[in-house]
């Protein structure tokens, strides 16, 4: 018999290249290459969650997320609810429900590189074509404006940003996001900012794009800033309700409304409460920043990190391809993430997830020196 085909827009998508990495990892291996936070969900999350369950009557919710909640998201960002908010099912979902609801086949959009991996294959999956611009290794993944302005063509629609980033731990400084935000106005460019990091920060916490001007989504979530990866909450939100109406329409048939148990929790992940658990969580990362550049330090000196403004990620320049290291690193039990998959331009560089136990950490250095000092000097 014959087999079925897949549909071509799936038929060109490869499992990811980092889940291919993780399964050729001996079992028992130090993970500093996951993108969540491996610490508990704060009890005051978990605690509401029980009396939610023990309520019972757990129903959907309206398709744009229950009231209450809409409106902790509005407080939280200071703006009034007025059909401007979308909750949906992680961040991810709002990613791909934006694209899908202002994307038509053959439009282009641009990305950074490097940047989140998952950006270039949801695009290719709605029919789009991810342009990328630099941001320059060898001046701290600065944008290099130049490239942006010319990687603008009639068929850009929407520029996609993440911030602070994801692999770098690093933000826009303002010029920037001043350049493109002007860039994107004089060619109708809707902005997209994916801003699931902002509450780790280090030492400032990032202003959100929201209010730099119209024609601006903002995507954000409780994965990372309350280690709710498997709760399944996140959000789109503009100060305009016309870029939120279509979301909303994708985002009903694409799973009818986000779990209704979390986005009860969710209120409560906001409240005074939440978002002082959150706190605590932003707080033991900071912690755990100190601690692994000291073993850096102590380690391997000479090795080169770019300055992270948020947590949890490191980017650390090993002068090399770094491939051929992590493949080495897995084989003797250390996974971390190869730059090259967030672009050509993280190349020689490593990412690694400092949100893990200090032991783990402290071997897993040990174990970049072992592997650096064997092969690859
Ligand atoms: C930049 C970025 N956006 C979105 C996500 C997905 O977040 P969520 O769990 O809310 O879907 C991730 C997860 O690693 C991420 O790094």
């Amino acid at each position: 018999m014959k087999s079925i085909k897949y549909a071509n827009r799936i038929a060109s998508i490869e499992k990811s290249t980092l889940r291919q990495l993780f399964d050729k990892a001996p079992p028992d291996s130090i993970n500093l290459g996951l993108g969540e936070i491996q610490f508990p969900t704060p009890e005051v999350v978990t605690n509401r969650a029980i009396d939610v369950i023990r309520q019972g009557n757990i129903r959907y919710t309206p398709n744009a997320g229950l009231p209450e909640l809409q409106k902790a998201i509005a407080d939280y960002y200071e703006i009034p609810v007025n059909k401007n908010i979308c909750v949906t099912s992680g961040a991810e979902e709002a990613v791909f429900a934006s694209l899908f609801s202002f994307i038509n086949n053959g439009d282009e959009v641009l990305i950074a590189n490097p940047t989140y991996i998952a950006y270039k294959t949801i695009i290719k999956m709605l029919g789009g074509v991810a342009v990328e611009f630099d941001l320059n290794p060898s001046s701290n993944f600065e944008l290099n404006r130049n490239d942006f302005t010319n990687k603008i063509s009639s068929k850009t629609k929407v520029l996609l940003l993440n911030n602070p980033s994801n692999p770098t731990g690093k933000c826009f400084s303002e010029e920037e996001i001043d350049f493109m935000v002007s860039k994107c106005n004089e060619n109708n460019i809707l902005i997209i900012v994916d801003e699931i990091y902002r509450e780790l920060y280090i030492d400032n916490r990032p202003t959100t794009f929201l209010n730099k001007t119209g024609k601006i989504i903002v995507i954000s979530g409780l994965s990372k800033s309350h280690c709710m990866s498997g709760w399944r909450i996140g959000w789109t939100v503009s100060n305009d309700p016309k870029l939120i109406k279509p979301i909303i329409i994708s985002h009903q048939y694409i799973c009818t409304c986000a779990p209704y148990i979390s986005q009860k929790v969710a209120i409560t992940a906001l409240s005074v409460k939440g978002m002082k658990a959150q706190n605590d969580i932003r707080l033991v990362l900071k912690k755990n920043r100190e601690i692994v550049f000291k073993f850096f330090e102590k380690f391997l000196p000479d090795l080169f990190i770019l300055e992270n403004t948020s947590s949890p990620y490191l980017f650390i320049n090993v002068n090399n391809d770094s491939m051929s290291l992590v493949n080495d690193l897995i084989k003797n039990g250390l996974i971390v993430i190869p730059g090259v998959i967030f672009g050509s331009n993280g190349k020689n560089w490593i990412r690694l997830n400092y949100a893990i136990d200090k032991k783990k950490l402290a071997k897993g250095v040990y174990l970049i020196k072992y592997t650096i000092n064997k092969n690859h000097k």
